[in-house]
């Protein structure tokens, strides 16, 4: 890597899930997204179209939540002349990121943090990808202000995570059900997908598909559009 700001992260209300921090985890990480999200290759292809839109051949891109590497190697492979500042708070994910990363290490500079530890910019493109939904609302709302002050002007954001309505117990239940029976129709083994229920009924505060639109147009994106929707899965663009 060009370098590794390991100067320890800025004073920041965020924390992150323990899991983050263990190494066996950690180290079946890849395998594990292609086995719970089958489409991930697809997001990936689209997250580099939406940014090529407007990003120009020799861009900066911030990936937030950056961790294991997945879409920065997707987005370093696809566009040669673009380069990336890939932030994480967890360093186990962080070093799995180095690794992936490896082949285009002079293209990747990594910051060991949160959205405070990011450089200021300008970029011309960031993308977080199955990250937000880490973040409690307000956490939430200002970490994409941020990412918006670093942004150039009319530079998009892409992100995906989880998000379903939940209006009331029964329509989150049907909705967590349905995500349980996609883990396990993909082949994933019923202990694993029920510990990934347990975690996300109790762990994650995933919001409805309205708020986290909502988010994003609070913190100011403009001709925000939802890209992508497959079941609890959810994708939008915004623009700086
Ligand atoms: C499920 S992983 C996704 C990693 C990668 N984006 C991908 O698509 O494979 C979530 C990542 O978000 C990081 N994370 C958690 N909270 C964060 C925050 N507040 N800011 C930035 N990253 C965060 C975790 O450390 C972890 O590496």
């Amino acid at each position: 890597m060009v370098s590794r700001h390991d100067r320890g992260m800025a004073n920041s209300p965020n924390h992150y899930p323990d899991v983050f921090d263990d190494p066996q985890f950690v180290e079946l990480y890849a395998d594990r997204v292609a086995q719970m999200m089958p489409m991930v290759r697809d997001l990936h292809r689209m997250v580099t179209i939406l940014l090529a839109e407007h990003a120009p051949d020799d861009a900066r891109i911030l990936v937030l939540g950056a961790g294991g590497g997945l879409e920065t190697r997707s987005l370093a492979e696809a566009a040669p002349g673009w380069t990336f500042d890939a932030v994480d708070p967890s360093k186990p994910m962080l070093e799995l990121a180095a690794r992936t990363l490896e082949p285009h290490a002079p293209r990747v500079v990594m910051h060991h943090g949160y959205i405070d530890d990011a450089p200021s910019g300008p970029f011309a493109g960031a993308t977080s990808l199955f990250t937000l939904h880490f973040l409690p609302e307000d956490e939430r709302r200002r970490t994409v202000a941020e990412v918006r002050r670093r942004l150039a002007p009319g530079a998009p954001f892409v992100v995906a995570h989880l998000s379903f309505p939940h209006a009331d117990d029964a329509e989150r239940e049907l909705w967590l059900r349905r995500h349980v029976a996609t883990l396990l129709a993909s082949g994933n083994a019923p202990a694993d997908v029920d510990k990934a229920r347990n975690a996300i009924a109790t762990e994650v505060p995933v919001l409805s598909p309205e708020r986290d639109r909502a988010v994003l147009q609070e913190a100011g994106f403009t001709d925000v559009t939802e890209f992508f929707s497959a079941f609890t899965l959810h994708g939008w663009v915004g623009y700086a």
